[in-house]
């Protein structure tokens, strides 16, 4: 969390950071701040609240330096207050720091006992002072940081300036990412921590592995282990634009990105299918030895993520283990790595994130290849610290996701896993060629499908009018819908911020009947499969006791729509994609509702999209 940019170069560094910012406050936004150098001495400008709030105040702030760093922040130590918003100073030394140092307790005592004047709540702090400290000493920035890199534990990335130094960044990591952007021809260098703070400028990056160090003058570039040996890093050109981070005219990114999903499962599928025989082929995924003679071997599959991922690895669970007869476990990474799992030989660990930087899914691939599983990622973000882990990569390819609510990656990831599940069976020798063309079928239907669902966003928006009104949220499903409603719940937590459930339809008797009166609106993903007699029957239950219905159903399901308050018609689709279907009406709801309250849709409070601190 938290988004850092460093800039070098000829043009005005306020204006390039603070644009850079407005890219990165997806990671952050309790506060946020800038330093600038001008007439050789640092000015430090912060503002508690949203970048705007900093905006307004660097308004007429002007700046002569060329260099300069900004932050904006999403709190671990201390609340958000400008005192400890970011860049902190320490006499000459200015940084911005992502991440935890977990030995600041350490190192504070010992700085007070050195005479220290703490003046922040941080951790962040204390790293501007050690390295204050050290430049004292050594008046060399690239020396000052290496000592003080051997000092700190945790996870962090951070940006130094150095009043004395008008031409020179340093800058390091160890965890959260920090990318360095090149642009030679007009010596223009940046430090940040996603590419798209810097895409305006170059489309040239290089991306900082742990414990290294960046070196950066208005002569060059150069790169450092943590020991000082120097490194020869790779330039990756991408070919993102920085129009696929604008909103394009929708009222928010998130509206934006619901709108994106059929073009985003379209491009999630297009390179693994091939369109003469209708088949699968994931042999592109980067496996040393051909996909099925790798997944021939594997007897055990194990899924490893967080929040909207981890339901989407629930989905997957129900389509691997019925279509390939394999045994799938699911993990919340933050469980799975403390946990001491067990992870059999023949096992393939899957990850899946959109970001490809949370802390506690990358600790969890880390762990899974020390025991000698084999790794597949599913990531949005190429190249980024979980993608460069694994063994195989499986790529989203939704597009750049801005918004704080993952949607159009979560349906990306439910189609990549459908794909998996059919290569998976055909590796297993369980599914014949005409089962695998009509999945394949099921799964081109899905654009046309998407884009059926949100011709009738009106209806969606009417709901959640109407929604409103309810004090609390249980959301049901059975199968491969109750993942689903698991999301839907959640999408309504985080953006409405009202109180939402998901259960599996089949527990309420379990519990949570005893909630429902006239003011508990139940949420039923119900699409036509096998289980739907089931589900209608639960519905009953919940009705009799004077449960409010509101049903998500396929086609025209007379049944559903008869008890239901309000029938939200999808189009019939198969119970493997049906999921990807169902879940677009709860995303569009959760977004309306959350809208139509007043709240910030693409920066819901408390939050932040990429969760780099454990
Ligand atoms: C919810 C949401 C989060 C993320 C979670 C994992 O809408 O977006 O729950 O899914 O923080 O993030 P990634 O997928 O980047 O690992």
């Amino acid at each position: 969390m938290c988004g850092i940019v460093g800039y070098l170069g000829p043009q005005d560094p306020k204006k390039v950071i603070i644009e850079g910012l407005k890219k990165l406050e997806y990671r952050g936004y309790d506060s946020a701040g800038i330093a600038v150098l001008h007439d050789g001495k640092t000015k430090r400008i912060r503002a508690e609240g949203k970048l705007k709030q900093l905006e307004d105040k660097v308004l007429n702030e002007n700046f002569n330096g060329n260099l300069g760093i900004g932050h904006t922040r999403w709190a671990t130590h201390g609340p958000a207050v400008e005192k400890n918003a970011h860049p902190h100073q320490v006499g000459e030394i200015s940084i911005v720091h992502n991440g935890i140092i977990e030995n600041y307790l350490e190192i504070k005592k010992e700085l007070i006992e050195r005479g220290a004047h703490i003046s922040s709540d941080t951790d962040s702090e204390l790293v501007a002072h050690l390295i204050n400290e050290e430049i004292q000493v050594t008046k060399d920035l690239l020396l000052a940081v290496q000592k003080t890199l051997s000092k700190l534990i945790g996870a962090f990335s951070v940006v130094v300036l150095w009043e004395k130094s008008p031409n020179e960044l340093v800058a390091f990591k160890d965890g959260p990412p920090l990318i360095v952007g090149i642009n030679e021809k007009s010596s223009e260098y940046f430090v940040v921590s996603d590419v798209q703070a810097a895409l305006n400028y170059t489309k040239n990056f290089v991306y900082l592995e742990d414990r290294e160090i960046v070196h950066i003058k208005k002569e060059g570039i150069k790169y450092y282990s943590a020991l000082g040996a120097p490194l020869k890093k790779q330039v990756i050109t991408l070919d993102w634009t920085s129009s696929q981070v604008e909103k394009m005219g929708f009222k928010h990114y998130m509206l934006k990105e619901i709108y994106e999903q059929p073009h985003a499962v379209a491009s999630a599928l297009q390179p693994h299918i091939n369109m003469q025989t209708l088949e699968v082929n994931l042999n592109n995924v980067g496996f040393e030895n051909p996909v099925e003679e790798v997944l021939k071997k594997i007897e055990r599959v194990m899924f490893v993520a967080c929040g909207t991922s981890f339901y989407a690895a629930n989905v997957a669970k129900y389509l691997i283990e019925q279509l390939a007869r394999i045994p799938v476990d699911i993990d919340i990474a933050s469980e799975f790595r403390y946990r001491k799992p067990m992870i059999p030989a023949n096992t393939l660990l899957v990850t899946v994130s959109q970001s490809g930087e949370t802390a506690d899914t990358l600790a969890a691939i880390r762990m899974a290849k020390e025991k000698g599983a084999l790794t597949l990622s599913i990531t949005n973000v190429m190249r980024s610290s979980i993608d460069r882990e694994a063994h195989g990569h499986l790529y989203m390819n939704s597009g750049v996701e801005v918004g704080v609510a993952s949607t159009k990656a979560f349906t990306s990831t439910l189609a990549l896993v459908n794909l998996l599940a059919v290569q998976i069976a055909k590796a297993r020798g369980v599914l014949n060629k005409d089962a695998e063309q009509t999945c394949v079928k099921n799964l081109l239907a899905v654009p046309s499908q998407l884009e059926m669902v949100l011709a009738f966003d009106k209806y969606f928006s009417e709901a959640a009018k109407k929604l409103k009104e309810f004090k609390g949220f249980l959301y049901l499903g059975r199968g491969v819908s109750y993942p689903i409603a698991l999301e839907g719940a959640l999408k309504l937590k985080e953006l409405a911020y009202m109180h939402a459930e998901g259960y599996a339809a089949g527990e309420m008797k379990h519990g949570p009947l005893a909630l429902i009166d006239s003011k508990m609106a139940i949420v039923v993903v119900a699409p036509t499969d096998e289980l739907i007699d089931k589900t209608i029957s639960n519905l009953q239950e919940a009705k009799a006791r004077g449960g409010k219905i509101i049903s998500i159903g396929s086609g025209e399901n007379l049944a559903l729509k008869s008890m239901s308050e309000y029938y939200l018609s999808i189009p019939e689709a198969n119970w493997m994609t049906n999921p990807i279907i169902s879940v677009v009406p709860l995303q569009l709801m959760a977004y309306h509702m959350a809208d139509s309250l007043g709240f910030d849709v693409d920066q819901p409070r408390n939050l932040a999209k990429s969760v780099t601190v454990e």
